[in-house]
């Protein structure tokens, strides 16, 4: 069913309240999400973008009912990924000849695609296309926003953006417009698409606003490809985009972490109360990603001025989902954010020094981070506590005494380049007689790693190129 948007300008896309996940299960859907399509009956006709390939027939068979599909002048490919390009075979078996608009890029993607010879007709950045009746689409290209392909088309008079993918939301609705919907869900929705979704390319959103700015065009509405359409106060999603885009923080600390037998995440709490009591203001948000979705927890780390990521040693390397989430930390180029590693071992270490190089390796400002030994001990807890009122003080978010005097002062950990067991002076190693808060420079020369029985002189600092190579 078409909805009517503005003069001649009407939606005919897709509500799918049912999805839930969306690139396959690489983001998750909670509250589904729509596939804008629009129509535009004009001296010539235009139609937007179209739908995902499922909804393919439904979408051709109801856009016939709102006008014969031969009379479609032009078709517009704004983005050739295919939730908006899913349903052009479909459409073009009925008017093969409609020329698509689109970008050079476009033009390949659709091929790649469809492996369809359609009647491309390529567009750069000013080009346009009259519609008659004294309008205009002019097209503006938008490469890696998010797709090489990506552009967006202003229509002229009428003062609309058909903006694609920039400034959506995965978020169905049968209420079309940003004023008509819950302003919490909206906001949320439209913070995790970009923190999931165009994080990595915010240099050339900040780029493409200001050219878009500059040309100093009227704006009555942003008609996205997903979710509502901006008509009250549209510049108010611009103007969030370019805070989003400059390496956006709140005064809030992450902590998240995957455990086996509950001490890193007792690790989390204590870390976590020491973070409370050190500075009552900043926001604390824990995250086991054995339960928790993964899209939600990067819009938490999207939003945080820093992270803790926390895992025990297995095989000396940490848990595989902690892994997998730093993967997807490093793709999407976080700036300007802190973040330290934290995590419980038994009988040897490694996954603090691998967590602490791969925030390194993804650009965040890497923090001395935490180990304990086995289930952590009352002492070990309050050492933790410590430790995040020490962060605090690091990150100079809170000017209490608590948080300043609460920097700890610990020795280096050690490292067996060996077996990679990591002794801890905080720890000792109590089985060899060597105790709690022993330095190394204090252990006897009798010592032996409890593991693989090396030497003293096996060892080397944990932040030892070698340390690391073990
Ligand atoms: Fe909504 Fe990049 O597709």
């Amino acid at each position: 069913m078409a909805l009517h948007v503005k003069n001649n300008i009407y939606w005919v896309g897709k509500q799918d309240w049912e999805l839930r996940e969306f690139h396959g299960s690489e983001y998750s859907t909670h509250k589904g999400s729509s596939y804008n399509s629009y129509l535009i009956k004009e001296e010539k006709v235009a139609l937007i973008d179209t739908v995902w390939s499922p909804y393919a027939d439904e979408f051709v068979t109801n856009l016939a009912n709102e006008i014969p599909l031969e009379k479609i002048d032009f078709i517009i490919a704004n983005h050739a990924e295919i939730d908006h390009s899913g349903a052009l075979p479909a459409l073009m078996a009925k008017i093969p000849d409609t020329p698509i608009y689109c970008t050079a890029n476009g033009v390949k993607s659709l091929k790649g695609h469809y492996h369809q010879d359609w009647n491309f007709k390529v567009v750069k950045t000013g080009d346009t296309l009259d519609l008659g009746n004294g309008k205009a689409l002019v097209f503006v290209e938008a490469p890696m926003l998010h797709w090489p392909d990506s552009m967006m088309t202003y229509m002229t008079e009428d003062a609309v953006l058909f903006s694609n993918d920039a400034f959506g939301q995965h978020y169905a609705s049968d209420q079309l417009y940003n004023d008509l919907v819950d302003q919490n869900e909206l906001h949320n929705e439209c913070i995790k698409y970009y923190a999931n979704i165009l994080t990595p390319f915010s240099k050339l959103v900040t780029a493409k606003i200001h050219e878009v700015l500059s040309f100093k065009l009227p704006l009555d509405m942003i008609c996205t490809s997903h979710g509502i359409i901006w008509r009250d106060n549209p510049a108010q999603i611009v103007e969030q985009y370019l805070k989003w885009a400059d390496s956006y923080q709140e005064n809030q600390i992450t902590l998240i972490y995957d455990t086996m037998w509950e001490s890193t995440r007792k690790m989390s709490e204590a870390i976590a109360a020491g973070i409370r009591k050190a500075d009552p203001s900043v926001t604390i948000k824990q995250f086991n990603l054995a339960n928790s979705d993964k899209n939600d927890v990067l819009t938490q780390v999207f939003k945080s001025k820093a992270i803790l990521v926390g895992s025990p040693t297995v095989n000396n390397v940490m848990l595989p989902q902690v892994a997998a989430l730093l993967e997807e930390i490093q793709g999407l180029r976080f700036t300007g954010k802190a973040a330290a590693a934290f995590g419980s071992h038994g009988w040897s270490g490694g996954a603090v020094e691998r967590i602490t190089q791969r925030l390194k390796e993804s650009g965040f400002n890497t923090l001395e981070g935490t180990r304990i030994e086995w289930r952590p001990t009352q002492e070990a807890l309050q050492a933790c506590e410590a430790y995040g009122a020490g962060l605090v003080a690091q990150l100079g978010g809170a000017d209490s005494d608590a948080a300043a005097s609460a920097v700890t002062t610990e020795a280096e950990p050690m490292v067996c380049r060996t077996c990679s067991w990591v002794y801890e002076p905080k720890t000792g190693e109590p089985n060899q007689g060597v105790e709690a808060g022993t330095a190394w420079e204090d252990v006897p020369e009798s010592f032996l790693c409890p593991v693989c029985f090396m030497g003293k002189d096996d060892f080397v600092p944990a932040a030892d190129p070698a340390a690391k190579a073990a």
